[in-house]
């Protein structure tokens, strides 16, 4: 199994598909940050000045997919904070995504949410079974299904999803920027 880790920026991140030995990823499975503080850091860049309510979270997801998209072969399923379900719906439909289904889960300690999306015309498999097969371990329920060489998860957090990939086999490439959580992700790899 190949895996690349970067203690680094997604948005600015430069994607480098040849380091897993592929032209594009097979996959997208990632849970981006959905918190002000993210947003507040994105709208720095590119909105100075603005405050906290004033921050637009529909910029920062479309940034995301313009620039992610072109490294992926198109389908994707990405995990959603609970009440950003429209707006990452209306990023997806403006970055040219067919969004196949919205899925939400609930667990003892609450619920979960995901979205599979992909540039083709039909879905390539059945994201509602297994998402709701997986409980909280869905990444790895899809992943069995969709069966991809690799995937790009360019919020990697701890490393959930690199998990995931070790289990099967599948060839990963993560980034996280905060060097405390990118530290436990990558002693899950170097261990
Ligand atoms: C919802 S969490 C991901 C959870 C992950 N699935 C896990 O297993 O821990 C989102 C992650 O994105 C990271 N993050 C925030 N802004 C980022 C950026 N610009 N580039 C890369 N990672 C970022 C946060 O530090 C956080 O760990």
């Amino acid at each position: 199994m190949r895996t690349a880790m970067f203690n680094d920026d997604a948005l600015t991140h430069t994607f480098n598909p040849n380091l897993l030995a592929v032209e594009k990823f097979d996959f997208l499975y990632t849970d981006p940050p959905w918190g002000q503080g993210m947003i507040k850091w994105f709208n720095r860049l590119t909105e100075p000045g603005k405050k906290n309510k004033e921050l637009n979270f529909d910029s920062f997801l479309i940034h995301f997919l313009t620039n992610i998209s072109s490294f992926i072969k198109g389908e994707l399923v990405i995990e959603m904070g609970n009440n950003w379900t429209p707006q990452v719906i209306n990023a997806l439909r403006l970055c040219d995504y067919t969004v196949h289904e919205v899925i939400t889960q609930k667990y003892n300690k609450g619920t979960s949410k995901a979205v599979y999306a992909n540039r083709q015309s039909l879905p390539s498999f059945n994201f509602s079974d297994a998402y709701m097969k997986g409980g909280q371990k869905a990444v790895l329920a899809i992943l069995e299904i969709v069966k991809p060489r690799n995937i790009v998860d360019p919020f990697m957090g701890v490393g959930r999803n690199y998990k995931a990939c070790k289990k099967l086999n599948v060839d990963y490439y993560g980034v996280e920027l905060s060097k405390e959580r990118f530290k436990k992700s990558y002693s899950l790899w170097r261990t």
